[in-house]
């Protein structure tokens, strides 16, 4: 996949907090030197990246983060992937069907391509020594540094709940956890992760200066800005797993076909790519662009003045022939959940391993070695 930031579909300004607040600038430079480096000697990374189970992910996680991790993996970087079954409690009261959305993730997961001899896929409630590290990281931390992280803020604002958990505030420090207990240094993220990449540096930073006794202990990890393109639901706004106007990438090719005609797209004949003006229209030319090649103004030329349903015929039939051996694969998988587990089974031993190596060298520095 090419690595140049995709064309957005939508002139509107993302919702949240600025893309300063979030330090996006500075990220994206970065980024651009990481590639090279990443290119030029992927065995010096370890990745550590992961979801929250939270139900089916959709194209837009395809093609902005998963399709990125995949790729590093077939870069030969070593991969972890952390299924964030406790961090998923910050916006829920209970979880409902753990087991189920864990599943479903751990087949979105293998259907895309991260694949479980060469990558670790895990969840948090299976790893105890990365649990521990919570308790150290939070003597870390101050509680203004807390309340003040500016995604934790706008999930706030935005949650359902009656009351804000403990965990809310906590789980930047918990996701420090779990890039440092696999001393990863690399975290592909979408922008909203920044500010929790920043306590994860801000943690190791204070541990090594702390208990390390003059060596680091714990690498200071760096964010890898994915380049995601803001692909538009099938009504007209952002994507979403909740909005009901996502295509599932567990979706088979039929219901993808009928998601795609229902999709909203505007009065003029005439093809064109214009995300300002024509937002779902050029979302739809920019799926179409994604998933086989060529630029979203060459996929509008070719269908010119065939109208909206010559465009969703052509999107519809670039999306399906995408996504045809991923749906094999997820079908592969899905007939053997003895085998799931047992790959579930097997991230979770070797994460463990990794977790209580870490555990040890961060008691042995801070003198807890008794
Ligand atoms: N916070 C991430 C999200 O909401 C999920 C996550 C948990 C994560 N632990 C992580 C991402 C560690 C990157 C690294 O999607």
């Amino acid at each position: 996949m090419d690595t140049a930031p995709h064309p957005t579909a939508t002139a509107a300004p993302a919702p949240g907090p600025t893309a300063d607040a979030l330090g996006v600038p500075a990220a994206r430079a970065r980024s651009a030197v990481l590639e090279e480096l990443i290119r030029a000697d992927p065995g010096r990374f370890r990745v550590l990246t992961g979801d929250r189970p939270t139900g089916r992910l959709h194209l837009g996680h395809y093609f902005g983060t998963l399709h990125n991790r995949v790729r590093l993996q077939d870069l030969g970087v070593e991969t972890f992937v952390v299924i964030a079954d406790y961090q998923v409690l910050t916006d829920r009261d209970v979880a409902d069907d753990p087991a189920g959305h864990v599943e479903e993730l751990m087949l979105d997961y293998l259907a895309t391509g991260i694949d479980p001899a060469r990558s670790t896929i895990f969840t948090h409630s299976a790893v105890p020594a990365l649990n521990q590290l919570l308790l150290p990281f939070l003597g870390l931390v101050s509680v203004a540094e807390l309340e003040r992280n500016p995604t934790v803020k706008d999930e706030i604002a935005h949650s359902r709940q009656s009351s804000v958990s403990g965990l809310m505030f906590t789980y930047p420090a918990h996701q420090a956890a779990d890039i440092l207990f696999c001393k990863a240094n690399l975290v592909p993220v979408g922008r909203d992760q920044l500010p929790h990449l920043e306590v994860t540096r801000t943690v190791a930073r204070r541990f090594n200066d702390r208990y390390g006794a003059g060596t680091a202990v714990l690498p200071r990890p760096e964010a890898l800005l994915s380049s995601a393109p803001l692909l538009l639901g099938t009504d007209g706004a952002k994507m979403g797993k909740s909005r009901g106007n996502a295509i599932a990438l567990a979706a088979d090719a039929d219901e993808t076909a009928r998601l795609i005609r229902g999709a909203r797209t505007d009065a003029e004949r005439h093809i064109t790519y214009d995300p300002a003006t024509r937002p779902e229209v050029s979302s739809l030319l920019l799926l179409a662009s994604l998933c086989r090649g060529g630029t979203p103004e060459e996929i509008a030329s070719g269908i010119g003045g065939g109208g909206a349903a010559a465009l969703k015929r052509t999107v519809t039939e670039a999306v399906n022939e995408h996504l045809a051996p991923l749906r094999a694969r997820r079908a592969q998988y899905a007939r053997d959940r003895g085998q799931l587990r047992r790959i579930l089974r097997d991230g979770n031993a070797r994460a463990a391993a990794v977790a209580d190596a870490t555990l040890a060298e961060v008691r042995a520095a801070m003198g807890n070695d008794y």
